[in-house]
């Protein structure tokens, strides 16, 4: 069985944190429309907060993927189970994701993206564990860069788990 162990990131913060992310993409692409791609499913909370947040022009599109066997591939190599609806050539493209760990599906899925000749492509995180890499990425804005521990809630679930939590929290996990 798995419990909360601790709540790392209260509510209250990610949702300032938010708003502050918001500004600034708000700020960068001013007078632009742009596509925000959730990826699914983890991202979704995050997704729904941000765009609401963003005083700009949007459209909004889904992408599903998974990484190959389970963990024991090291190339990064990432399936596309849903891709986006339309087209993003020549579109302002910002990837929104809930975590970057090993950084391998969103090196894998930016390169994908960035064949298909959208204008300009960046990503945004909520979560960033920078000690986790196994591949050199680097996310244009990130929410919270939090140490080495696995976390649940916000959209981040274990094993389909605690996804609708309103705190990021530290799972404790146990045998039985
Ligand atoms: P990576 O950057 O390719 O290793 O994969 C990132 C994905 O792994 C995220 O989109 C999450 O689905 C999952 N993940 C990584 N760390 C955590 C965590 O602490 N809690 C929940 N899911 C996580
Ligand atoms: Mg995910």
């Amino acid at each position: 069985m798995q419990r909360i162990k601790s709540i790392m990131i209260p509510e209250a913060d990610v949702k300032r944190r938010v708003k502050e992310l918001a500004a600034e993409i708000s700020k960068d692409y001013k007078g632009k429309t742009v596509t925000l791609i959730c990826i699914l499913s983890g991202a979704s909370i995050f997704f729904a907060d941000l765009a609401r947040e963003l005083d700009l022009d949007v459209r909004f599109e889904f992408m599903s993927v998974s990484s190959y066997g389970g963990g024991t591939v090291s190339s990064g190599e990432v399936k596309i189970l849903k891709d986006v609806n339309h087209p993003i050539v020549g579109q302002n493209v910002i990837i929104v994701e809930d975590i970057i760990d090993s950084g391998c599906t969103l090196s894998f899925l930016k390169r994908v993206l960035e064949q298909r000749n959208p204008a300009s492509i960046k990503v945004c995180t909520i979560l960033d564990k920078p000690s986790r890499r196994k591949v050199d990425f680097k996310g244009e804005y990130v929410g919270f860069e939090i140490p080495d521990e696995f976390v649940v809630g916000y959209g981040l679930d274990y094993d389909g788990q605690y996804r609708n939590l309103k705190d990021v929290c530290v799972l404790e996990l146990t045998e039985d």
